[in-house]
């Protein structure tokens, strides 16, 4: 047995020897074209994160504190994982709501008490377990990228690329505001939000989670979310009740990987990567943005979330981020040497938080353990503690009384006025020949194709569960469909609306509306390999194709969280809007496209591309700036009823 045991490693030494010479080889290269040179890169610094008095009083916190105690701290778990009497036991610092996990007690489908409970349970958990040790409020964050979107009846707002489309930071803020309001009702501290990608090939399935394909609006946008969601930095008190910290994500070129690939290598060099992947976290940074959360992705072969460079050197060093970084969901598992339960080298890196959603028992026994041992250094270990503290009572979660808590703001009137109002500007007019838009409110209208009634459809991603799927009407109380605007608006003028998915009808209508697009997905899943909509199943282009056949001018709103290849659908429709990911005000939509009883709009078009929108299929990176650029609509293009223009028929082939 022992001989055999021997043979085997000896075996596997040779094997080794063998392999790695030119592993080695490959993946020295690959270190060292992916360390960042600090001294290229922007220097800024974090706005109204320090203040002496707050820094003496963690001076004497973590004085007091156990090494258990600050490794706990450090460690996230995720809800459908952790109990809050497992905060007896274990000292962890934070958890999450990831995309499917239910609150306590409740399905993933919740309403808002149900997540104020669980917050306020997990809350009073970490400051009553462990008697005469510190009491440190635990921080609890959540997803909350277009609205409070876990939360049944919160208020949806268009995805990211919607909102690129309205040019309107100060709209950006508003919806800041009021996402942070509807999180802070359900008792939760911590929205990660907002992603600030760059998204370079629009195949990756997180294109829609980005503002833009260039930096330049990403910018302006990302103070304006952090401002919003945190509140203006305040040099003496930290964030005022109503409002929760932000997370810029992900920390960096999330948005440039190989082929639009999710979680892939960004093979881009360090000035690309410092100009467009880089720039908006400038911005967030001095806006305050209280944590960062590292990218699942490679720059040049090497996760981010083993990059000392990206991570240590430039983003604390050089860019001065003074608040804490956060790991991505089990993104330390994917670093080589590394598992979900065990990741010296991440913290190491410089990561301040790991997100162990179910590993954390393990990982924080681990990291314990190799903090003991010198392997993580107790220097690193203090610091990502001080950071953690900083961010903890710049929140104000040692004394801060909520009144804002079990407040009645899910869903209102006002937030979702608001929301429509970013609908009605995220519109962008491709196509209106023969002046088609805006409709008659007396007119007879069908409502066709499988969207048109479909509020799950509209909200995309992340809404209600992780990939958007197995939403109804019903999930969305407080909510809209596309259809159910147009027919309140043209009902209100005299007009008549008849819902018709299929696009059957009994009376001939004077025009149809086709609302038609991408199914939900999220990260992971929403990768596609062909930029060609419906690629085999021209499914819609048939129904359009049959309506126009019996006369019937066609108005296409194409829900999607990209552009596609659409050209044979723009040839046949007269009018082509592209709606993105609307969001639950569906009204919006019809605000815009039906006019009053005399035809006359009631609101124009203002919406413009924030992504270039291709000519080929073939055009897979497409972006303002590169040569050659060649697309069918360029960036910041978008039609208007008082600019006319006729789309002569675009190629198909
Ligand atoms: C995503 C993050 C998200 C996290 C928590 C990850 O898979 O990449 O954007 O914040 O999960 O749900
Ligand atoms: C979670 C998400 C998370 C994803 C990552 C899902 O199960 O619900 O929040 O981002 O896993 O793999």
């Amino acid at each position: 047995m022992l001989r055999i045991l021997c043979r085997t490693s000896v075996l596997a030494a040779l094997l080794v020897w063998l392999v790695s010479p030119a592993m080695a080889a490959q993946s020295a290269d690959d270190a060292e074209r992916a360390i960042a040179h600090a001294a290229r890169w922007p220097r800024t610094r974090s706005v109204g994160l320090i203040d002496p008095k707050i820094e003496r009083w963690i001076d004497g916190v973590i004085g007091q504190m156990t090494l258990e105690e600050k490794v706990g701290q450090m460690i996230q778990a995720d809800i459908s994982t952790i109990r809050p009497e497992d905060l007896s036991i274990y000292p962890i610092g934070s958890i999450l709501a990831g995309g499917d996990s239910p609150p306590l007690n409740g399905e993933d489908r919740s309403n808002a008490s149900a997540w104020l409970e669980t917050a306020r349970a997990f809350r009073s958990g970490s400051v009553e377990a462990r008697p005469g040790r510190a009491a440190i409020p635990i921080l609890f964050g959540i997803d909350a990228v277009h609205g409070h979107n876990n939360v049944v009846g919160a208020t949806i707002f268009p995805h990211n690329i919607g909102l690129g489309a309205t040019r309107d930071s100060r709209l950006i803020r508003r919806i800041g505001v009021i996402t942070a309001r509807e999180t802070a009702a359900t008792g939760i501290d911590w929205v990660f939000a907002p992603t600030l990608a760059v998204p370079q090939d629009d195949r990756w399935g997180r294109t829609y989670e980005g503002y833009a394909e260039s930096p330049e609006l990403v910018r302006p946008y990302a103070r304006a979310m952090v401002l919003g969601l945190q509140g203006e930095p305040r040099k003496r008190r930290g964030v005022l009740d109503g409002y929760v910290a932000a997370t810029a994500k992900h920390f960096v070129a999330d948005g440039g990987t190989r082929d639009g690939i999710d979680q892939g290598d960004a093979d881009i060099d360090e000035k690309e990567l410092i100009r467009i992947h880089a720039a908006a976290y400038e911005d967030a940074i001095e806006a305050g943005v209280m944590t960062v959360m590292v990218s699942y992705s490679s720059w040049q072969g090497v996760k981010n979330h083993a990059n000392e460079s990206l991570i240590t050197d430039v983003l604390k060093g050089r860019m001065g981020f003074a608040g804490f970084v956060i790991g991505d969901w089990n993104g330390h598992g994917q670093v080589p040497g590394c598992t979900d339960d065990s990741c010296p080298q991440a913290i190491n890196a410089g990561i301040d938080m790991l997100m162990a959603p179910t590993a954390w028992r393990r990982l924080f026994e681990n990291t314990v353990r190799q903090a003991q041992s010198g392997e993580i250094s107790l220097a690193r270990i203090d610091d990502a503690v001080r950071r953690i503290l900083r961010v903890k009572a710049r929140l104000g979660l040692f004394e801060r009384e909520r009144p804002f808590e079990g407040r009645p703001v899910i869903g209102i009137a006002e937030h979702r006025a608001v929301a429509r109002e970013a609908v009605r500007k995220s519109l962008v007019l491709l196509k209106n020949n023969g002046g088609v838009l805006p409709i008659k409110g007396s007119a007879h209208v069908l409502v066709a194709g499988a969207a048109a009634d479909d509020i799950g459809v509209a909200c995309g991603g992340w809404t209600l569960s992780w990939q958007g799927t197995g939403n109804t009407n019903a999930h969305f109380p407080n909510g809209q469909s596309i259809y159910g605007g147009i027919r309140e608006a043209v009902t209100t003028m005299g007009g008549r609306a008849e819902l018709s998915p299929d696009g059957n009808y009994s009376v001939k209508p004077d025009v149809a509306i086709v609302v038609f697009g991408e199914r939900p997905y999220a990260e992971m899943k929403g990768d596609i390999r062909t930029l060609g909509y419906q690629a085999t199943d021209k499914s819609d282009l048939a129904l359009m194709k049959s309506l126009k056949a019996n006369g019937i001018p066609v108005v296409a709103v194409f829900l999607s969280g990209r552009p596609l290849w659409v050209n044979p659908e723009l040839n046949v429709a007269d009018a082509f809007v592209a709606a993105w990911l609307p969001g639950t005000e569906g009204g919006g939509v019809a605000d815009v496209l039906i006019g009053d009883v005399a035809g006359r709009s009631r609101y124009d078009f203002t919406g413009k591309l924030s992504f270039s929108w291709p000519k080929r299929v073939d055009q897979t990176r497409l972006n303002i700036g590169q040569t050659p650029y060649e697309p069918l609509f360029p960036y910041g293009y978008g039609l208007t009823y008082r600019k006319r223009a006729e789309l002569p028929p675009v190629p198909e082939d």
